[in-house]
């Protein structure tokens, strides 16, 4: 019904705001934030992102006359934080993790400066699905004065009802004084259509540098509260409805289901004494790696890929990617199932590691020379969005998907490059 609705004018489309006010609410109550939370509904995760990147960058200027913005984030942050550095213009001071694969608390104070903006927390950062410490990042946040915005873009759906339901985690919402503004995803854990993400701040005062306004417009006045200009009524309707149809009582159920799911693949991970899970996560995300040195994960990869799932692969450390939900609660044992059947293989033949995608992906998480991979991947990216279409082949790719020789994802089209660079070279 609203799907051609405008939210960029609320005097227009009354009860677009009316939905967008009842879903801010509903956010600022779960996250434990008082009366004066406020914030906006925008199209999704990276957009909320980029907002808090943006908002604290002008506050900074604002208040303190900060020329040379920088933010403090972990290795571990979603890739959307880098994206916004590179948009907004704020350097990324970079916390390195722990041998545990968690986020350093005293490195990030050792990296608060005078162009300090933000510092960034993540409930839980993607790759290892780890909270970072949330309580020591306020405290250093409210000591140094620095605003501090909590990633839950991934968790702000499912760790309060979680928590509702009787798992035990560490504060990391509204309830910490200096956390400052929160990103949480409805297209995410909130099972909403995709297109709708919250960002919610903890005063007026701090939303204000997120709005744009210019007054000398021949257009008119223009006001806008988020990136976008015409927003999707129709996510924000059915984000609206999603919150209606699931309530309370939904979120928990799916929250609980999730948490059998997520429970038993991550003991059946650990239990393979080849295998070992990133961290200690306490869901819905987890990584995981080889502890064996004759078990190349990628291979692993690749032999669960032959089965039918589909895998995300991780870089520095190596590893598989798992992200759970309610439904796989259905799938869970026969995925362990598959994993032990796909270690023996590869424990069995070990030179599996130098063919298929593990080879590609092997290869590309070695190449030293990075900003030749990003510059080779541009290229690539760029070749499929030429005019015409470009050069992405979906033949081609389900080929090589499937075992052909065609390169096709970009991981294999970099390793192609990569290989035959080096074969001239020499
Ligand atoms: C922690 C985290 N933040 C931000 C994002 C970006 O969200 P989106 O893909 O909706 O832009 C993601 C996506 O997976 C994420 O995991």
């Amino acid at each position: 019904m609203y799907s051609s609705a405008n939210g960029l004018n609320p005097t227009a489309f009354k009860s677009l705001k009316r939905f967008e006010n009842e879903i801010i609410a509903a956010v600022a109550e779960l996250l434990h934030g008082s009366e004066e939370v406020c914030g906006v509904v925008t199209s999704g995760g990276t957009e909320s992102c980029l907002l808090a990147v943006k908002t604290y960058r002008d506050l900074a200027r604002a208040t303190r006359g900060v020329r040379r913005p920088e933010m403090i984030v972990c290795e571990t942050a979603h890739v959307a934080w880098f994206k916004a550095s590179e948009y907004f213009g704020v350097r990324i001071r970079l916390v390195k993790r722990d041998a545990d694969f968690r986020l350093d608390a005293a490195q990030v104070e050792s990296l608060v400066n005078r162009n300090t903006v933000m510092i960034l927390g993540s409930a839980p950062e993607y790759p290892n699905g780890l909270i970072d410490p949330i309580e020591a990042l306020g405290e250093i946040a409210q000591r140094r004065r620095v605003p501090l915005h909590v990633d839950a873009c991934v968790g702000g759906f499912i760790l309060p009802f979680m928590a509702m339901n009787g798992v035990a985690l560490p504060a990391w919402d509204y309830r910490v004084p200096g956390v400052t503004s929160i990103s949480a995803d409805i297209h995410k854990y909130g099972f909403a259509a995709k297109g709708a993400s919250t960002i919610t701040y903890r005063n007026l005062d701090l939303l204000k540098h997120q709005m744009f306004v210019y007054q000398d417009w021949p257009g008119g006045v223009f006001a806008s509260p988020a990136l976008l200009g015409t927003r999707p009524g129709g996510a924000y309707a059915a984000a609206w409805a999603a919150l209606q149809y699931f309530g309370v009582s939904g979120y928990r159920d799916l929250a609980r289901r999730t948490l059998l799911a997520f429970d038993r693949m991550k003991q059946g991970i650990a239990a393979m004494p080849e295998l070992r899970v990133f961290g200690d996560p306490k869901g819905p995300l987890l990584g995981y790696g080889s502890r064996d040195p004759v078990v190349d994960i990628y291979a692993v990869g690749d032999r669960m890929d032959a089965r039918g799932w589909q895998i995300n692969r991780l870089q520095f450390p190596e590893g598989l990617h798992a992200m759970v939900t309610a439904k796989h609660l259905e799938s869970v044992d026969a995925y362990l199932a598959d994993l032990r059947a796909a270690v023996a293989e590869v424990k069995a033949d070990p030179s599996l590691a130098r063919q298929g995608t593990a080879a590609t992906y092997g290869l590309m998480a070695n190449v030293p020379l990075r900003g030749m991979v990003k510059a080779k991947v541009l290229d690539i990216f760029a070749g499929m969005y030429r005019a015409g279409g470009g050069d992405f082949d979906l033949a081609a790719h389900e080929s090589a998907a499937s075992g052909g020789d065609v390169p096709a994802t970009l991981a294999e089209r970099i390793a192609t490059w990569y290989v035959e660079r080096k074969r001239r070279r020499r």
